[in-house]
């Protein structure tokens, strides 16, 4: 299936790219670290919308996370979710930043969130770690290798039939205002699979699906800093991704599905079809 469109390739790169990801696990424990000292201490929370919480938790990690970056990579741009983009230079490197994925969980002090560094070049995906600091789970993705959890391979299930997956997903912050709001495919979904699941976290579906023990994953409304890691780690290791169209998939836009490849037809014959 042509669906592929991140940079899975042996291309070079202008800088070291083992730097590079050495450099982002590196990050990625900073904000960890930061994250469980939070959830030790505890927090401030603030409301961006009556369901969208952001927490001190949230804000120092970001904040720990891109000075880092900007320290060592100067001329890089930043995309961070709660400060915005950070564009100092032209640089074709952008690193995109999830310094707390899970928010709502970790406000609940429900252990499963992360933090989710991805990096493009050239606007493609090239690199992208994702850390539970809570389960100490590192997940790496890279264009020019595959995928590892804690330093050893990964890949995708071999479930090929809708009735065998487990299948996990999401609902946006506008859940109880919009009807375009993903409980018509939940149902459908739900009387097709052998289970749905809703973690919280959608960097850690996608690096669960990518390990294999998720089988599927879709979403609606998502952001770059939600799927620039989890999308590359995926990728790399033998995943599927596209909008709800079957167009490959970019960052950029809203809506998600990833499978283990196998899946993905079936996936969007059930998102296709209308009430
Ligand atoms: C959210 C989580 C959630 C997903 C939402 C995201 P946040 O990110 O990944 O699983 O359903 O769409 O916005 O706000 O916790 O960083
Ligand atoms: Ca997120
Ligand atoms: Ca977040």
């Amino acid at each position: 299936m042509p669906y592929s469109q991140i940079a899975l390739s042996h291309r070079t790169y202008p800088e070291d790219m083992d730097a590079l990801t050495d450099f982002a696990c590196q990050a990625a424990h900073i904000g960890g670290t930061i994250l469980c000292d939070y959830a030790r201490s505890g927090f401030h929370i603030q409301r961006k919308n009556p369901i969208d919480l952001v927490t001190e938790a949230d804000l120092r990690s970001e904040q720990s996370i891109v000075e880092a970056i900007r320290e060592r990579y100067p001329t890089h741009q930043v995309l961070a979710e709660e400060k915005g983009l950070h564009t100092p230079n032209p640089s074709l490197y952008k690193w995109i930043v999830d310094p707390l994925d899970g928010t709502t969980n970790f406000a609940h002090g429900v252990p499963f969130y992360n933090v989710s560094i991805g990096l493009e070049y050239a606007g493609a995906c090239v690199m992208g770690v994702v850390l539970d600091p809570t389960r100490n789970e590192l997940f790496i993705g890279r264009g020019d290798r595959g995928s590892t959890l804690n330093g050893k391979p990964i890949h995708v299930s071999s479930i090929a039939n809708l009735h065998e997956a487990l299948l996990v997903t999401g609902f946006g912050y506008d859940v109880h205002t919009s009807p375009d709001n993903n409980l018509d495919e939940f149902c459908r979904f739900t009387l097709r699979a052998q289970g749905i699941r809703r973690t919280g976290s959608a960097a850690l579906d996608l690096c669960y699906v990518a390990c294999g023990r998720f089988d599927g994953f879709w979403e609606l409304k998502l952001n770059p800093w939600d799927t620039a890691a989890g999308s590359i780690i995926l990728q790399a290791a033998g995943g599927c991704l596209t909008n709800w169209n079957g167009v490959p998939f970019s960052i950029y836009e809203k809506q998600m599905v990833a499978s283990n490849t196998l899946l993905h037809d079936s996936m969007l014959q059930v998102l296709g079809q209308k009430e």
